[in-house]
């Protein structure tokens, strides 16, 4: 693999061969100082959504195109990973046809085409890369390998101007993690869980309580069910515990949050008198309260890892920015909880509109034309590489967070 950019001699050496093997298509293709803009097609497969999009490097979306398994899974009560690499196999190629012809944009045009390659699901990944090599390959196309993370953190500088550093929290159904955003490539890790994501907790509860069969929930995913019905419960009802008080690092854990409401389902469901499978009557509350509790944890660790930056100068004076994405941020209790932290530590809170932070090729396609302005992991079609299920985000700082120990000050979670 050729990065196009990574050394001198090499990079000349290879933009000869590149002018030798594809002549003026390759010229063109890497050039960015031609007049039109660079265009860029983005392709997702890491979970369960079939995602692509053609972008110019402005940040102007051409086309998308988005294939969901949602409903699916939500029938087989989670996601099957033979499934949804059969149902990416089954969508793949018309959902990447449908973004090009919206964008009107012949695959000759394109300047690179962005895939994400890691972290996700090892099955779902490899439809997405092995389609991807093989369109580079037929259209001598320079391909960009995508970190799903990465592509989360870096969606809001597609909507607006956000300049490095910024402080990121991505909350999803794979994931969470605290970063400091340096630069395109450049993030310093400050948690992540040490157990399950809190969109996987959220999806959990919401097939214990068998959310599935409420009538003004069947179609929705588990954290989108548990925030609807929220609405109308009584949190105070079931006062969950706030995970981790004693742990004074900005690390996540949502079993244990999990335990407590399952332990409150089965002694409700003995009171009630009915089985497990059949709707609780307090539904609402319990939904209130889990999402109560994700929400003050998820708030409690952002604060530390402001604190932590503050105290280490990590982010600029002015205008300190916290951004946070991922299919969990479309949780609007959740927004307001990070808001209050926001306000009370000075920060700006950037959150993405909710069909950005849920897995899109929009968002593969932006990290893609952030990688090419930047010449970074830029590689040649003939590239062979592998995807990876399990990929860190940055440089791990979680033990000198941990190390620092840093009290955070008791803040009322207000939230309405
Ligand atoms: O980022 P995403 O689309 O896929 C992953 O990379 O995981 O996130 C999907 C997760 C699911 O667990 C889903 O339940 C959760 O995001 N989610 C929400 C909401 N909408 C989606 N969680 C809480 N509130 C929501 N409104
Ligand atoms: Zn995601």
């Amino acid at each position: 693999m050729f990065p196009y950019k990574a050394n001198r001699p090499l990079q000349r050496l290879l933009l000869a061969f590149k002018r030798h093997q594809y002549g003026d298509t390759a010229k063109r293709k890497s050039s960015s100082s031609s007049s039109s803009p660079r265009l860029v097609l983005g392709i997702e497969t890491s979970c369960d959504d079939t995602g692509a999009a053609v972008l110019s490097e402005t940040g102007a979306i051409l086309g998308e195109s988005l294939h969901s398994q949602k409903e699916v899974h939500l029938r087989t009560g989670g996601i099957i990973p033979t499934v949804a690499k059969q149902l990416h196999m089954e969508h793949i190629e018309s959902v990447v046809q449908e973004a090009l012809d919206q964008s009107g944009v012949d695959p000759a045009q394109l300047s690179a085409v962005a895939t994400t390659i890691k972290p996700g699901l090892a099955l779902s990944l490899g439809v997405g890369l092995e389609f991807s090599l093989s369109f580079v390959k037929r259209h001598s196309t320079p391909f960009i390998p995508i970190h799903h993370m990465e592509a989360h953190a870096l969606t809001v500088r597609m909507l607006q101007p956000v300049s490095f550093p910024f402080l990121v929290l991505l909350v999803s159904g794979g994931h969470s993690l605290l970063a400091v955003a340096r630069g395109v490539d450049n993030f310093l890790q400050l948690g992540h869980s040490l157990d399950e994501a809190p969109g996987e907790t959220l999806d959990k509860v919401a097939r214990r309580l068998s959310l599935i069969k409420h009538p003004r929930c069947s179609t929705l995913s588990g954290g989108q069910a548990i925030e609807l019905l929220a609405k109308d419960g009584d949190r105070m009802k079931f006062p969950f515990r706030t995970p981790m008080g004693q742990m004074y690092d900005c690390c996540f854990s949502f079993s244990g949050l999990r335990n407590q409401v399952n332990m409150t389902i089965e002694k409700k469901e003995a009171e009630e008198g009915i089985e497990h499978g059949t709707l609780l009557s307090c539904v609402n509350d319990i939904a209130a309260a889990t999402q109560h509790t994700v929400a003050c944890h998820l708030a409690k660790r952002t604060h530390r890892a402001i604190l932590f930056c503050k105290a280490n100068g990590l982010l600029p004076s002015l205008t300190p920015t916290l951004v946070v994405s991922g299919g969990v941020a479309s949780n609007q209790y959740i927004r307001k909880a990070l808001g209050i932290i926001a306000e009370a530590t000075g920060l700006r809170l950037l959150c993405p509109p909710a069909k950005f932070c849920t897995d899109n090729g929009v968002m593969i396609a932006w990290n893609g034309v952030e990688r090419l302005r930047e010449g970074k992991g830029v590689l040649h079609p003939n590239v062979e590489i592998s995807y990876e299920p399990k990929a860190p985000l940055g440089v791990d700082l979680t033990s000198q967070v941990k190390a620092a120990a840093i009290r955070v000050p008791s803040i009322r979670m207000n939230i309405s």
